[in-house]
């Protein structure tokens, strides 16, 4: 049977007239908000974390915090962090600041090692232009974050505010920001190149009745990241058709597709059917790529534990 979407949820993902309101000051809406959206954002996030492990951060800045769903997932792991949530609707543990009009709300002193802004930077967008949006974005990691923090941005997976994040991110490695993860590539998207393109990842997990949440994101350092290069990411999901297996990878080389005919499976490149998107997939150093690479029956393919290479 159909679902029938609720107030919050054409708000925010369907015509999206509430985007940019305050629709957290009216109490129906935010109780929706609390059960249908927030879940999604600590789904997403747990998932970030598991592939990205931090060193426990000390101080953690959530900008637009909403109902507190990065807060419960940072407090869940990590119990004794002290964590700053900043939000211009007033609510249970919120600092009450506009992002728009201040880097660091009053009161709030000394650097953090984390800062979080989930689904906040679409919600700025009738005020802030992409340009405008990564200048905000460069001001917090300036004013806010330690030298070795991070800076976690989260954004719906819908093309428009997954492009728009990826044009934010291009314009902050031009002011001198790395990016540790997704991407292990430090030059411009390739996603952008085409207007059809964009980039997320997901996690298979249920939530409210559907059985995966989409997401975009982006951690960024001040300090280059240390990338093997073999080590691409896997940007789509597995594409079966005709006898073959294809995958869209990204890394130190820009964004390719693979291809292994299903005759030329083998032990050796085995690790192309258990790839999923956001997985690391370790490529030859020999393996020359082009559009659409070959997988033969004698290419190495290795999949990485972990979806993240060191800070
Ligand atoms: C989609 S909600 C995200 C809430 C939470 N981070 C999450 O992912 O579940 C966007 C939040 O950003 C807040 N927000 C929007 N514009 C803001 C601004 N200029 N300054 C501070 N918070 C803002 C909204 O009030 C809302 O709580």
């Amino acid at each position: 049977m159909p679902r029938r979407r609720n107030g919050i949820h054409n708000g925010l993902v369907g015509a999206r007239g509430l985007v940019g309101r305050d629709y957290l000051a009216h109490p129906r809406l935010r109780q929706e908000y609390e059960t249908e959206i927030a879940p999604r954002t600590e789904v997403a996030l747990s998932r970030i974390l598991r592939k990205v492990p931090l060193l426990p951060p000390r101080r953690v800045m959530d900008l637009g915090a909403g109902t507190g769903a990065v807060g419960r997932v940072i407090h869940g792991l990590y119990p004794e962090v002290e964590l700053v949530a900043v939000d211009r609707v007033a609510g249970p543990g919120i600092l009450v600041a506009d992002v728009l009009r201040c880097v660091r709300p009053a009161g709030v002193s000394g650097l953090f090692d984390l800062i979080v802004a989930a689904n906040l930077l679409n919600e700025l967008e009738r005020h802030l232009d992409v340009p405008g949006r990564a200048a905000l974005v460069a001001g917090w990691c300036r004013e806010l974050l330690q030298s070795d923090g991070l800076c976690l941005l989260i954004e719906p997976a819908l093309r428009e505010t997954s492009r728009a994040l990826l044009g934010v991110r291009d314009r902050l490695l031009s002011a001198g920001l790395k990016v540790l993860a997704p991407c292990l590539y430090q030059g411009l998207c390739p996603a952008l190149q085409r207007d059809r393109d964009w980039c997320h990842d997901s996690a298979e997990i249920l939530v409210s009745g559907r059985s995966r949440v989409d997401f975009s994101y982006l951690i960024l350092t001040h300090a280059l990241p240390h990338v093997e290069p073999t080590q691409y990411r896997v940007v789509s999901d597995p594409m079966k058709d005709k006898g073959r297996l294809r995958l869209f990878v990204c890394g130190p080389q820009g964004r390719h597709q693979i291809m292994r005919l299903d005759r030329d499976r083998t032990d050796a490149n085995r690790a192309m059917d258990a790839a999923r998107r956001g997985d690391i997939l370790r490529l030859p150093e020999t393996l020359v790529l082009t559009v659409n690479t070959r997988i033969g029956p004698q290419t190495v393919l290795k999949l990485e534990a972990v979806g993240s290479p060191r800070v």
